[in-house]
């Protein structure tokens, strides 16, 4: 069951009841319910949402409603949530690195039987916890392909020509063998998805058994201002096609963990003018709270609108520089941001696209934090976007 939260019917009627002091979150159900549709619709397989991206519970709920049924899960936390708002929903443990007897408990208290390692060491510390009899273990390869923004292969994966031996060890140990990847985040080019299947069929090639799941997962990118990206179609017909050239079980099965694509559109943050300098601006959320994802590589700004007096606010515009509250010298988001030549304090400023990699990681650093989450419930109304 999720808590309700206070409901406006847009924007310009937050701010002309509220007037915020603080940044507040904005959440569009029925904008969650159609990026949701699409991919589960598109996506030729398992679909496990990410939930690192946003484990905002209403927002879990929309994805539930919509019809996501499967959950990534990196910590046992994350699947203490899952199991809160939906018990009867698998949740998958999706890391090659787990707090001490975490595994164990997720499988005795949480009926978890989907695992995940990228080494021998990590397998033998994993069959310690969990009966293998009844799990799934992956064995997780590192793959690289340039056009992934977030390079997560640096730090997880065994390198392709060590996986024969790791799958054969799974197998030993009496779990299911299955193989994943993760080319990384916000992938610009569906090729990579090709490319790391191509890597794939090069493991399965030298393999004495056939596997039944192979997990492709997330990366799939959205749009941003100055880093416009292939749309999700092309995503899937990559994946769709690629899994096809397999060695596999005849009742195979690909999943994905997208977090982003699911995540990201259904949010905005609407955020206070505190003060201008010239061409800067200082707002009331900043790199320490939720734009905090603009420190890694990839899009460096959101899509953006201004209200003024509770209304949207345009006309001619120049760019801005803006800058977080803190006294922090790295407070600064990284791109310029096109605003209204006349800007001043007390207009407010809504970011869409916000939803991934933003509520999560936010910090309270020098006193700065927001826990005011809304709905906004017209349907006509959309965050800003590319
Ligand atoms: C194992 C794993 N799965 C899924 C994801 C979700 O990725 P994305 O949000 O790019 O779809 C990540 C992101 O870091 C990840 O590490």
């Amino acid at each position: 069951m999720v808590d309700a939260i206070e409901e406006f019917a847009d924007v310009g009627s937050l701010l002309r009841t509220v007037r915020p002091k603080d940044p507040v979150y904005c959440i569009y159900p029925h904008v969650y319910s159609e990026i949701t549709t699409e991919f589960l619709k598109g996506f030729p397989g398992r679909v496990l949402y990410a939930v690192k991206a946003n484990p905002n519970p209403t927002i879990l709920g929309l994805l539930l409603a919509a019809g996501v049924r499967h959950f990534d899960c990196a910590s046992l936390p994350e699947i203490e949530l899952i199991d809160e708002i939906a018990p009867e929903a698998p949740k998958y443990f999706m890391t090659p690195v787990r707090i001490r007897d975490a595994a164990r408990t997720a499988q005795k208290k949480h009926g978890v039987r989907h695992f995940v390692v990228d080494h021998l060491s990590g397998l033998s510390q994993l069959v310690e916890e969990i009966d293998t009899s009844r799990s799934v273990i992956f064995a997780r390869m590192a793959v690289h392909h340039e056009s992934a923004m977030e390079d997560l292969s640096v730090r997880f994966g065994a390198p392709p020509e060590e996986m024969p031996a790791l799958l054969q060890s799974i197998r030993d140990s009496g779990a299911e063998p299955a193989l994943a990847f993760n080319v990384g985040s916000s992938v610009t080019d569906p090729e990579a998805y090709r490319y790391s299947m191509s890597v794939t069929k090069s493991v399965l090639d030298k393999l004495p058994f056939r596997l039944r799941l192979i997990d492709v997962g997330g990366g799939y990118p959205k749009s941003y201002p100055d880093f416009i990206v292939p749309e999700l179609e092309q995503y899937f017909k990559a994946v769709e096609e690629s899994v096809g050239t397999l060695p596999l079980a005849d009742n195979a099965e690909v999943l994905g963990e997208p977090g982003r694509a699911l995540a990201a559109p259904g949010m905005s943050a609407v955020v206070e003018v505190l003060l201008r300098k010239d061409s800067r601006l200082y707002i009331n959320d900043g790199m320490f709270g939720i734009f905090w994802v603009l420190r890694i590589d990839g899009p460096d700004r959101f899509p953006v609108r201004t209200y003024r007096n509770g209304k949207p606010h345009e006309g001619e515009t120049m760019e801005f520089q803006i800058n977080g509250p803190t006294c922090d010298a790295t407070d600064t988001l990284p791109g310029l941001v096109p605003l209204p030549t006349d800007i001043r304090p007390g207009d407010y400023l809504e970011f869409g696209n916000i939803g991934a990699y933003s509520i999560g990681g936010r910090t309270n650093y020098n006193g700065f934090y927001s826990d005011r989450i809304v709905s906004i419930t017209s349907p006509k109304e959309r965050p800003p976007a590319v």
